[in-house]
């Protein structure tokens, strides 16, 4: 008898699938609110890293890499490979030690505490099970370290709300991502510690950090 596989190994391939498909044309899709709104958020973000060791989750086609603290070792993770062949090129733009590879943030293939700063922007919008993505993180960052999270997230007013919602399953398929998690309420209730933000329009994006007990 063929093993079937389960419905979390399943989403979490159809992740990847899709991630794959709009590796090719990711760049241009964002381009815009890369400019307007999103490349200040994520400076700010870096601001609030020090050097160590940073694990960078959904490292994605490299967005992130001109933002690296000078002298910090990154290992920049990834679902899809080819989202990671895009990121290669931007490898060099990163001021850290920098190596690349894929990996389900779901599982991660690294021992207990063995980070100290772990960075994910713009990724818990297509975890199929973020909550275990936001424990496996809490797992590999030593007590005392720090994870930082930038998010769009559902915004709650009643007729916004119910147009992300109404929208959601199109641009999951565009583009592999839900646009109407709540992922700040989600980080709340899995973890202690936590400080977020509101930003960008609506408080539609979140600077969410915690704080590894
Ligand atoms: C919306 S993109 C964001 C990319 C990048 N962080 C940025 O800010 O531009 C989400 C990324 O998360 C990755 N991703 C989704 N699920 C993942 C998982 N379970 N583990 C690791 N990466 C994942 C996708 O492949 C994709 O590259």
């Amino acid at each position: 008898m063929t093993d079937t596989p389960s419905s979390e190994t399943r989403d979490t391939d159809r992740t990847r699938r899709r991630y794959d498909r709009a590796a090719r044309y990711y760049d241009a899709l964002y381009w815009p609110a890369e400019r307007l709104l999103i490349r200040r958020l994520r400076r700010d973000l870096w601001t609030r890293v020090v050097a160590g060791k940073i694990l960078e989750i959904g490292a994605g086609t490299g967005e992130n890499f001109e933002h690296h603290p000078a002298g910090a070792e990154v290992t920049g993770v990834d679902l899809s490979p080819r989202m990671l062949a895009r990121a290669q090129r931007r490898v060099a733009l990163s001021k850290a030690r920098l190596e690349i590879r894929e990996a389900d943030v779901q599982n991660l293939p690294f021992s207990d505490d063995c980070f100290d700063t772990a960075v994910a922007t713009f990724v818990f919008c297509s975890v199929p099970d973020p909550a275990r993505g936001l424990r496996e993180l809490a797992r590999v960052i030593r007590p005392g370290g720090r994870i930082l999270l930038l998010e769009h997230v559902r915004i709650d007013l009643p007729i916004f709300g119910m147009m992300m919602d109404f929208a959601d399953p199109l641009a999951v398929r565009i583009s592999g991502a839900h646009m109407n998690r709540r992922t700040g309420r989600l980080v709340q209730s899995v973890m202690s510690n936590v400080v977020e933000e509101r930003r960008g329009p609506l408080g539609m994006i979140r600077l969410i950090e915690i704080g590894v007990e």
